[in-house]
């Protein structure tokens, strides 16, 4: 293989430039012409390929984003978007590609390997929802930004003996939120795979004020079904919730994928997309990369697409526990 593709598609996550470094530079180390795709699969469809230099990577490393852009492209579910993306990368010889990204990316990267063409993922999300990893590039440095949010709302919840609700992203898993919950010490935390009602929810507000706590934070993941909209809609409906005259709310919302990396993201991103070059030149192609037990794993994409990793709900009870 001479001459191989990378690109990041989906929501950014904290790392995914580092990952593109390292995919330019092993990648020229093996001897190999590395192109970058601006925009993810919406450039590969318009043939936005540009050929990348060792210096083009240089001063990333540290940068939140990624320096390719990305997109979210529906145009690449369609026959006609894909053939224009395969006859783009045939024009520009190139023979392999490394799609970084989550879920949706991963699927479009199976499509490619199905049709024929080399395709390696790398695991990418601050959703950590991907089979295939049990951490994903991204996820810690969003969890820092949730955790540094819920530890200033703590300080201002204690002087005024306030409620608060604190919404993170990750769209239908809830593993930032219980991650941070946990970390944050969180009085209750509301995830997709664990339903708990308003009336719930409230009741732990009352235990935690009957503990004499002087703060309450509930910590809700987006994708629950009581989502924070949901949650204030209710608490606006009662006059007084838990023993609080009211509930206050914030959505962390993006704020939590714009973030400069930390160390662990970039030594994640380093080492799969490192990995990934490894496999596509070597002709292992047709996987996603991802980290099992610290150790790098090379998963089947069709093991990975239409499925999705749930949190460890034994980390629920021990949150739950630790309420007291
Ligand atoms: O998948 C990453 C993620 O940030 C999810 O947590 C969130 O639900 C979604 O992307 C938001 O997508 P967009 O940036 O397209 O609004």
């Amino acid at each position: 293989m001479k001459r191989i593709a990378v690109l990041t598609s989906g929501g950014d996550a904290p790392g995914m430039n580092a990952a593109i470094r390292a995919v330019v530079r092993i990648g020229l180390d093996h001897d190999c012409e590395v192109f970058g795709v601006r925009n993810g699969y919406a450039g590969l469809i318009d043939g936005d390929i540009q050929a990348l230099t060792a210096r083009d990577v240089g001063g990333i490393i540290q940068q939140g984003g990624t320096m390719l852009g990305s997109a979210r492209a529906p145009e690449f579910k369609t026959e006609a978007g894909r053939r224009s993306a395969l006859d783009h990368l045939s024009a520009k010889g190139i023979e392999g590609l490394v799609v970084i990204g989550g879920n949706g990316s991963q699927t479009g990267a199976h499509v490619l390997s199905e049709a024929g063409f080399p395709v390696v993922g790398v695991a990418s999300t601050i959703d950590n929802d991907l089979v295939g990893s049990e951490i994903t590039i991204g996820v810690d440095t969003a969890l820092n930004i949730a955790l540094e949010a819920i530890d200033r709302l703590k300080v201002t919840a204690s002087s005024h003996r306030r409620a608060f609700m604190v919404e993170v992203m990750g769209r239908s898993c809830g593993y930032l939120a219980l991650m941070a919950g946990i970390a944050g010490g969180a009085e209750c935390i509301v995830i997709p795979e664990y339903e708990i009602t308003p009336e719930q929810i409230a009741e732990e507000l009352r235990l935690s004020r009957e503990r004499g706590k002087k703060h309450a934070i509930i910590v809700v993941a987006e994708g629950a079904t009581y989502n924070a909209d949901k949650l204030q809609a209710y608490f606006e409906a009662n006059e007084e919730v838990g023993g609080y005259e009211e509930v206050r709310v914030t959505k962390l919302g993006h704020v939590q994928r714009g973030g400069a990396p930390g160390a662990f993201d970039r030594i994640l991103a380093t080492r799969l997309g490192a990995a990934a070059t490894d496999s596509l030149v070597g002709g292992e192609h047709g996987v996603l990369v991802g980290l099992m037990k610290s150790e790098i794993v090379r998963t089947p994409l069709s093991e990975v697409v239409g499925r999705t990793k749930a949190p460890d709900l034994s980390l629920l009870k021990l949150a739950q526990a630790l309420t007291y």
